[in-house]
């Protein structure tokens, strides 16, 4: 964010009130990442420490079957914990100097893993639709699961509440792979189309969105040597899809 942002201020000269008051933002936004990173890196070795522990009780033979039951739950909730903490630590890094090589498939699970309970709490179904033969991708993994975190956030928030999410990766030609995110929100009307990837512009409300999302996406998309498309139907929903080049 703040490389795009520092690019966008260098092309389009002075700071206006507004752009301002996002920057600062901005900030705040980022420092509540810091914090929440730093307390789930804090929530990282009780929720180990659970998972064992929990597994050593399940090894005794003599447990009543209700206590197994719930000692299961607690060492799968536990688990599921333990795994979206990972998800969150792995994006707060910001790491994007990593290898230029991802799994397409391995990034769309732990973005679903990270956001699975803001869906679930929405009452949206999610469909995976992955095909598992796919080439590595010529990319960076962080920047990449950015750019599907942006679009799988934007679907959810479009939708509101019930509807269906689907998550679809492909091998488009031999040289790309595709990852379709879907939804059956709204939709965008095309003149609203044209201004979608335009910094700042948001339908949000002040505080849900900062309109800098898809502009973001479309940047780093460009960094990876990739594409990034939009087809939508008002009344039934939008897609996008995101093209990668596969590694050589
Ligand atoms: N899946 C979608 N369905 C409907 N509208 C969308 C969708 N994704 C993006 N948009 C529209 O594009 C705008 C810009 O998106 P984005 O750049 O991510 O900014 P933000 O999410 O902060 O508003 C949104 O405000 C919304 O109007
Ligand atoms: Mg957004």
């Amino acid at each position: 964010m703040a490389d795009a942002l520092a690019k966008y201020l260098s092309e389009n000269g002075n700071v206006e009130g507004e752009l301002l008051e996002l920057l600062a933002f901005n900030e705040k936004m980022a420092e509540l990442g810091r914090m929440a990173a730093g307390v789930v890196h804090e929530l990282n070795t009780p929720l180990s420490v659970i998972v064992s522990a929990t597994q050593m009780i399940l090894r005794e033979e003599d447990l009543s079957e209700s206590v197994r039951e719930m000692v299961e739950r607690v060492n799968e909730e536990a688990h599921r914990l333990a795994e979206m903490t990972k998800g969150v630590l792995s994006f707060a890094r910001r790491d994007w100097a990593g290898r230029a090589e991802a799994d397409v498939n391995q990034v769309a699970g732990e973005v679903m893993t990270f956001l699975r309970f803001e869906a679930r709490k929405r009452a949206i179904l999610v469909i995976e639709d992955l095909d598992f033969r796919l080439p590595f991708i010529a990319a960076d993994a962080n920047r990449v699961k950015q750019v599907i975190i942006n679009l799988v956030m934007n679907a959810l928030q479009a939708m509101g509440e019930d509807g269906t999410l689907l998550l679809r990766t492909a091998q488009e030609t031999e040289s790309t792979v595709t990852v379709q995110v879907s939804d059956t929100g709204p939709g965008i009307p095309p003149a609203v189309q044209e201004q979608i990837f335009t910094p700042f512009f948001t339908t949000k409300d002040l505080g849900d969105g900062t309109g800098l999302g898809l502009f973001i996406t479309r940047r780093l998309m460009e960094e990876i040597g990739g594409t990034i498309a939009v087809t939508s139907v008002v009344g039934e929903g939008t897609t996008f899809t995101l093209t990668f080049p596969v590694t050589e």
